[in-house]
């Protein structure tokens, strides 16, 4: 009998500034079988997030740090092929924290069944998983958007920042979405729908063109990015403006932050709100969240954007494309 072999990407050393190829190694080893309680599932499509660089950093952040030659794990979904679980049956698609592998073994408490007939099975990864359940709470717990408001959204053509500028306009707001390259700028506008859009890497004044297109201010700010992009927002703040920290994707690959503008001075005499959250804090409410998001994408109300790559032995490539910003839409990776 011929056995069947288990392709896995390992983290062999810890990066230094953005991530390179050489960081990872493919091996092969024979796929494993499920215990009791557990599962087999053969990946289907891989999800590559920011915050997995800072996983990867000698130090601690607010996630579990990858070890060095151990598989990378990951948001994935995939379909069941062996179960010794009561829960789950062969041929069900579920997602979960699985690893960069083509096949899992996990236990059934670690998965989610996935209904391929509601969605593509890739959105349990996008608009239907964390991104789109980042935006949701992030934008309406923090951003409180109320119609007529101005929202400055950054890293706006990405996973999170294309589904919380969508939200903010079915809340009748107007959308400002900031983002690097000229096609992500008119994507935002032809296809999105936002207001105005900004490409931040033309060499100009990116506060004149924010101040232009926020010719009334800025009410909500869903700040992805942080640095610079994020310190020409604070300059235009509202009155009561509420800012959702949600990511500081440009400097995820910086060893040291300068000290930058300080931005108490002007949440003070705005009398603003910045409030950081981690997306676990909603856990209890993802189901009614995840239920409004389906309904928004059914009645087109919310257009979903993926940018897929093909092959698991791509994965590395896909996630330094996050930083490089490669990925219009969610930036996935198809194994199966
Ligand atoms: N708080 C939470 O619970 C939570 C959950 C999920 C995600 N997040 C955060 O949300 C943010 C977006 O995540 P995502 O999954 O939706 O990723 P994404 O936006 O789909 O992809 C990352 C994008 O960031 C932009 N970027 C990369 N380097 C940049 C830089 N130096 N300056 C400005 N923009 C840069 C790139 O677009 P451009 O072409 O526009 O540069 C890239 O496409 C990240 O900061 C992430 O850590 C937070």
């Amino acid at each position: 009998m011929t056995v069947k072999m288990n392709r896995q990407i390992l983290l062999v050393k810890r990066p230094s500034g953005m991530p390179d190829e050489s960081d990872f190694k493919l091996v092969e080893s024979p796929v494993s079988t499920p215990g009791e309680g557990e599962v087999l599932v053969e990946t289907h499509f891989l999800s590559v997030d920011p915050y997995m660089r800072g996983r990867m950093n000698e130090l601690r952040t607010n996630a579990p740090q990858y070890l060095l030659n151990e598989v990378v794990t990951g948001s994935a979904v995939g379909r069941i092929t062996n179960s010794r679980s009561s829960l789950f049956n062969p041929g069900d698609f579920v997602s979960g924290t699985l690893a960069w592998e083509d096949y899992s073994v996990t236990n059934e408490k670690n998965l989610r069944k996935v209904n391929p007939l509601l969605a593509p099975l890739s959105s349990a990864l996008g608009i239907l998983g964390m991104p789109g359940l980042t935006a949701y709470f992030g934008l309406l717990e923090i951003g409180k958007p109320q119609p007529g408001e101005t929202v400055v959204v950054s890293g706006a053509a990405g996973a999170v920042g294309t589904v919380a500028g969508q939200i903010a306009k079915i809340m009748s707001c107007r959308v400002v979405g900031i983002a690097g390259s000229h096609r992500k700028v008119k994507f935002m506008l032809d296809e999105l729908g936002f207001d105005a859009a900004i490409n931040y890497k033309i060499p100009s004044d990116i506060r004149g063109s924010l101040a232009r297109a926020c010719h009334d201010g800025v009410d909500v700010y869903f700040d992805n990015v942080g640095g610079e992009i994020s310190d020409a927002v604070f300059a235009l703040i509202n009155e009561n403006a509420r800012i959702p920290l949600c990511g500081q994707i440009s400097l995820y690959n910086v060893g040291q932050t300068h000290g930058g503008p300080r931005i108490q001075s002007q949440l003070l005499a705005r009398t603003a709100l910045m409030q950081g959250f981690r997306i676990g804090q909603f856990a209890d409410r993802f189901e009614a969240a995840r239920a409004q998001l389906a309904e928004w994408l059914a009645q087109g109300k919310i257009k979903q954007s993926e940018h897929i790559v093909e092959g698991l032995e791509n994965t590395p490539r896909a996630l330094i494309g996050l930083f490089r910003g490669e990925n219009l839409g969610k930036q996935l990776v198809k194994v199966c």
